[in-house]
């Protein structure tokens, strides 16, 4: 028993050793770690971070990442209320669509609007670069999408981003007939 947990010891030692070599920035995850975590949060400075990339609404095509996947059955109107659209959309670092990846924005959004166009956004953004890599955002807010700037709750985060709060602001930076937009994204998230 007792050379176990010696062995157990030095095992999760070197395993600790290699993940802080590997990355400064890996958090644990396993309950105790998190418990742990929230534990020094007393001493822990909030921080803020500000994060700018493009989000690719790709309904159109052969590969779409974003569909339809609900509709009102008896019911139609100019603001496509009731429609659900499920999303796995890229975020890149740039305009471009073959500019380099930084993570993926996955989630629903859907038309909750009878009046003017307006969508209930419930949305992960997912990061997969950098420090970042790993640690996702929550977005959840009314997205009027023909107005210039929309802005929306970040609810939450992990990983880098635990206990985040902050806004996201959208704008559109470009649109195609098809449906397909490229949306611009300002994060200002507050974190520990
Ligand atoms: C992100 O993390 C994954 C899993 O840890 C790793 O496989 C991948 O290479 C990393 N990507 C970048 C760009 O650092």
């Amino acid at each position: 028993m007792g050379k176990w947990s010696i062995q157990l010891t030095l095992c999760s030692s070197i395993v600790l050793l290699l993940l802080g070599l590997s990355s400064v920035h890996c958090i644990d995850q396993d309950p105790i770690s998190v418990e742990d975590w929230f534990k020094g949060m007393s001493t822990m400075k909030e921080k803020v971070t500000k994060l700018h990339f493009y989000f690719h609404d790709i309904v159109s095509g052969t590969s779409p990442t974003a569909m339809r996947v609900a509709q009102p059955t008896t019911y139609t109107s100019l603001t496509g209320f009731g429609n659900v659209v499920m999303a796995d959309d890229v975020l890149t670092s740039g305009p471009e669509p073959d500019s380099t990846i930084v993570g993926r924005a996955q989630g629903i959004y859907a038309s909750a609007s009878m009046e003017d166009l307006g969508f209930l956004m419930t949305m992960n953004f997912v990061f997969s670069d950098g420090d970042f890599n790993g640690s996702s955002l929550s977005l959840l807010g009314r997205n009027p999408a023909l107005h210039e700037y929309r802005e929306m709750p970040i609810v939450g985060g992990s990983g880098v981003f635990r206990m985040a709060r902050g806004i996201a602001t959208a704008k559109t930076y470009s649109f195609n007939l098809l449906g397909d937009a490229v949306v611009e994204y300002n994060v200002m998230v507050s974190h520990y």
